[in-house]
């Protein structure tokens, strides 16, 4: 390399400015990139030229080369900055192009309405002290009848038109198989609730459905007694259904509880009035409750004269039918997409 190296890196610089003003595209500005900045480009082997250089001359060449790479990149750069906007100005400008158009919107998953009431009562009871359990679909006769004192020979068995299954097990027909489970697993005193399906042997219309969902609440205690219980149902069915409700209480029997109750509300289809999802009465049965029997207790390793309990089962199913409305119960576990996108 002679003397008169600062007409070459002029030369040089001088043609890549040339080369990267008319570069037209993103292509094109990439291979004069290569050509200046590449390991075989024309900066990069000016650079290695300065090792044939005298030692007095290196230091200003060294600067000259490197001054002039950085002026390369940063032009490459600005071209590229300037040729994307051209390109996005194009695009919209094209007259095949709406911005206007909506976009292709994602459908999104969501809870079905059993699940988002399920999660609202977990949520009010969790509030008032009690446990969220999980109990098994599939369980033991014991713990569906037996231990509810509700024998072979009762003809309570008949209320429950039951799926029997292999070895003395059965589709559970109410969650208050499990109570004695709980009692069994936790320590009293305690209250707890479970939820989940249950299933019953039976023809279905608008209100049955040979599987639905209840909602079991158990509370064990010393010195329970029908005025708490009573209170107690108050309370969770206002934090509920989050507004004034018009309830009945009339004694009913369930084999597992002494007193026993049906606490009715008044149907919110019809207001009363009568409709085929209350049959006609104006009130729906949702919340039946009552003292836990001596029998049970005892049957969940509880000593009847140290402990008392109430406990409800509550119509989850029906719960959500009135709180969306809902005339036909089959609607609930029909998979319909028109029926569940609407929640
Ligand atoms: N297990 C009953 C049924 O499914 C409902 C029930 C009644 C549950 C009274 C209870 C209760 O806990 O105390 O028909």
């Amino acid at each position: 390399m002679t003397a008169s190296w600062q007409a070459d890196v002029a030369a040089v610089g001088a043609r890549f400015d040339a080369e990267i003003a008319s570069a037209t595209d993103l292509d094109a500005l990439r291979q004069v990139e290569v050509a200046a900045l590449g390991r075989k480009g024309d900066v990069t082997a000016l650079m290695k030229q300065i090792g044939t250089l005298a030692a007095t001359e290196r230091k200003p060449y060294g600067a000259a080369v490197g001054g002039l790479r950085g002026r390369v990149e940063a032009a490459i750069a600005a071209r590229r900055d300037s040729l994307t906007a051209a390109l996005r100005d194009a695009e919209l400008e094209d007259a095949t192009f709406d911005e206007t158009l909506p976009g292709i919107a994602r459908r999104r998953g969501h809870l079905h309405p059993l699940s988002i009431v399920q999660r609202q009562l977990e949520d009010v009871f969790t509030s008032m002290g009690f446990s969220v359990l999980d109990y098994p679909e599939v369980d033991s006769e014991f713990n569906n009848f037996e231990a509810l004192n509700i024998p072979s020979w009762h003809p309570a068995r008949d209320m429950q038109d039951t799926f029997w299954l292999a070895g003395g097990h059965l589709l559970r027909t109410h969650t208050s198989a499990g109570q004695v489970r709980a009692m069994h697993s936790l320590q009293a005193p305690f209250r707890a609730v479970f939820a989940g399906k249950v299933y019953r042997y039976e023809a279905t219309d608008a209100s049955h459905e040979h599987t639905f969902h209840q909602v079991e609440g158990l509370m064990i205690d010393r010195h329970v007694t029908v005025g708490h219980l009573l209170d107690s149902m108050r309370t969770l069915l206002s934090a509920i259904l989050e507004r004034e409700v018009t309830v009945r209480l009339r004694p009913g029997y369930f084999p597992f509880v002494e007193p026993g109750f049906e606490l009715d509300i008044q149907c919110e289809i019809c207001g009363g009035s009568g409709c085929s999802v209350c049959k006609q009465q104006g009130w729906l049965e949702l919340l039946p409750c009552g003292l836990v029997h001596p029998n049970v207790l005892r049957a969940g390793g509880l000593d009847p004269n140290e402990w008392q309990g109430w406990a409800f089962g509550l119509g989850l199913s029906r719960l959500v039918m009135m709180r969306y409305g809902v005339a036909d119960i089959r609607l609930l576990l029909g998979g319909d997409p028109r029926f569940l996108e609407q929640f």
